[in-house]
């Protein structure tokens, strides 16, 4: 992130995410129509497709100030693949998108805005704080709904969420975990303490 590329680079990467989740709302509306979901359940994450696509124009206006557009830099898949891997079934869907990558960025955000701050780039750490409250309602929406689903099919938690990450995820959660952050959007630490490796 130090030189001005770097930067651009960086935007242009969460920039790409924030893409990738308007998709990715939409996509969990429109594919689980026929498990007789309540009306909270497409409201919450219409809601959600309402935060990204914000969180998208945001970084998208901020990269036109740095002098670039979205679309000028290559862009990964990971996101899209997760999608496609849990596109079966919604439970491995919320436990994944939302529980796993969504939560991961309540985990990173913080460390990029001060290493921003540090170099100047106000403009990006504003728009990056913006993202990072607005994440744990997203987050939330994943654990309640998928704590919901368990519930409907006599299935506990947490072992559960466990596996679907062995099996369906590529790699494994890493620490440091915003555990404070997680906690307020109803992520409970035993959900992924098997995989906390920070000394108590
Ligand atoms: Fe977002
Ligand atoms: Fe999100």
């Amino acid at each position: 992130m130090g030189g001005i590329a770097g930067r651009i680079a960086f935007v242009h990467a969460i920039a790409h995410i924030e893409l990738n989740a308007i998709d990715l709302a939409w996509d969990i509306v429109a594919r689980f129509t026929r498990l007789d979901l309540p009306r909270g359940f497409y409201d919450d994450w219409v809601a959600v497709a309402a935060d990204e696509a914000r969180h998208f124009t945001l970084l998208c206006d901020r990269l036109v100030d740095l002098g670039v557009a979205y679309g000028d830099l290559p862009a990964h898949d990971g996101l899209w693949e997760a999608a496609a891997a849990t596109a079966d079934d919604l439970l491995p869907r919320l436990a994944i998108v939302p529980m796993v990558l969504e939560a991961r960025g309540l985990d990173t955000t913080p460390q990029a805005i001060t290493r921003l701050r540090a170099k100047g780039d106000n403009a990006t750490a504003d728009i990056l704080e913006i993202i990072e409250r607005e994440e744990v309602a997203h987050v939330a929406a994943g654990v309640r709904w998928f704590e919901f689903l368990c519930d409907r099919r006599e299935l506990e938690p947490i072992p559960t969420f466990q596996n679907f990450v062995r099996d369906r995820f590529s790699g494994t959660p890493k620490a440091p975990f915003a555990v404070e952050a997680r906690a307020n959007a109803g992520f409970r630490h035993e959900y992924y303490a098997i995989w906390d490796t920070t000394p108590a």
